[in-house]
């Protein structure tokens, strides 16, 4: 029997021809292209179709405005009603909420939904009525047009393409390896995102970012930044939007969010101070376990995107999903095209009848 691995760590579980993650590198590779290239040079709406390009095939670009307003009329319908829900439980009962069986194909179903589902929550919990979407416009900027009624500035349309392009896929993490593991039933894409938005939920992956601004309000304005840090190191918490269990240098995701951020003027004097709240988080990390390196994740500049683009932090999980919906569902489609069921062993510790 192989060696029990605590958390699979190192375990290579599939093949797959999506992405590569180099943890030693600092490395993204996307379909044959570095994340820096993809973000430089397309949207979220041209990138898509390339990255499922022989799995998931959608004619056109168009086809996404198309599939939201299809949907619109249903995600309204089982928000409306749902009750004292969080924002990402409401996106999960939205998205479990989908039949298996759609004239629309399963992977456009799945992120025509998240498409109108994520901004009508950013809607609903800024206390706004919900706003239809609009075909003509791109994916990103009708987002920001029924997320908060109102047309958005260049800047932040191609912020929300930089960050949705970012996250859409990145090997075998936590939720995708659920919605392969799902996929591997045969159960169908619906399930397969609906298995990885549930593991994505969780603060160890993506749940990280909204905790990321608490720890930037709670020490904007501190007499004693370094002190606080180390208080909080002390009693065991973990620094949010920094380590990984792949990367040992920088992620790269964190500098192409960087960037993104550093072209929205309304961050301009929290970019700073998270900047250099940085740099004393990670001295004090490299103190405090100097054998592990622990650098900055993508998750400590996608807080300062999406708080700029004017997301309540509830809603951080939810809009992470939305890209990611397009990493689920190619990897989903991959691994069913395998036809081989993911069934690992578990090593018995528990007592033997005498
Ligand atoms: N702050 C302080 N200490 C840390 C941190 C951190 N952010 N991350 C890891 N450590 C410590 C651990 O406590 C552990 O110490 P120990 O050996 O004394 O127990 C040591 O470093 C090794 O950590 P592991 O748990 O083995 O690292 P793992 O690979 O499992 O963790 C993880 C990766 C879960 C991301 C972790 O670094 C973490 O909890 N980070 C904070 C949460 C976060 O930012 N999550 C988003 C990740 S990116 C994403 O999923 C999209």
């Amino acid at each position: 029997m192989t060696e029990f691995k605590e958390g699979l760590e190192g375990v290579v579980a599939v093949e797959t021809i999506l992405s590569k993650v180099d943890g030693d590198a600092g490395r993204l590779v996307v379909r044959g292209r570095d994340i820096e290239d993809w973000v430089e040079g397309d949207t979220f709406d041209t990138f898509v179709p390339k990255f499922w390009s022989g799995l998931a095939d959608v004619s056109s670009d168009k086809d996404f405005g198309a599939a939201r307003v299809q949907i619109f009329a249903h995600v309204e319908a089982i928000l409306a009603g749902l009750r004292g829900l969080s924002p990402i439980e409401c996106v999960r009962a939205v998205m479990a909420s989908l039949p298996d069986e759609h004239e629309l194909p399963p992977h456009l179903l799945c992120l025509a939904a998240m498409s109108v589902a994520v901004p009508a929550v950013i809607r609903m919990e800024n206390g706004g009525a919900l706003i239809a979407p609009d075909a003509a416009l791109s994916t990103a900027e009708d987002f920001l047009r029924m997320a908060r009624g109102e047309s958005p500035t260049a800047e932040e349309h191609a912020a929300l393409d930089a960050y949705l392009v970012t996250v859409a896929d990145h090997g075998m993490n936590a939720s995708t390896f659920a919605a392969r593991v799902v996929a591997s039933t045969d159960a169908g894409l619906v399930s397969s995102v609906v298995a990885g938005l549930c593991a994505l939920k969780g603060p160890l992956h993506g749940g990280a970012p909204g905790p990321v601004l608490d720890l930037l309000d709670e020490l904007e304005s501190s007499p004693d930044v370094g002190g606080y840090i180390l208080k909080e190191l002390e009693s065991g918490r973990r620094m949010m939007g920094f380590g990984h269990r792949i990367y040992r240098v920088r992620d790269p995701r964190a500098e192409v969010l960087k960037k993104a951020v550093r072209d929205l003027p309304q961050t301009q004097g929290r970019l700073a101070f998270a900047e250099r709240l940085e740099t004393e988080i990670l001295t004090q990390l490299r103190q405090w376990k100097p054998d592990r390196p622990l650098e900055t994740n993508v998750e400590y500049y996608t807080a300062l995107l999406q708080e700029a683009l004017g997301f309540p932090r509830s809603t951080f999980t939810c809009v992470f999903g939305l890209g990611r919906t397009v990493g689920w569902t190619a990897h989903a489609i991959e691994q069913q095209t395998t036809g081989r069921l993911i069934r690992p062993r578990s090593s018995y510790v528990g007592d033997l009848a005498a």
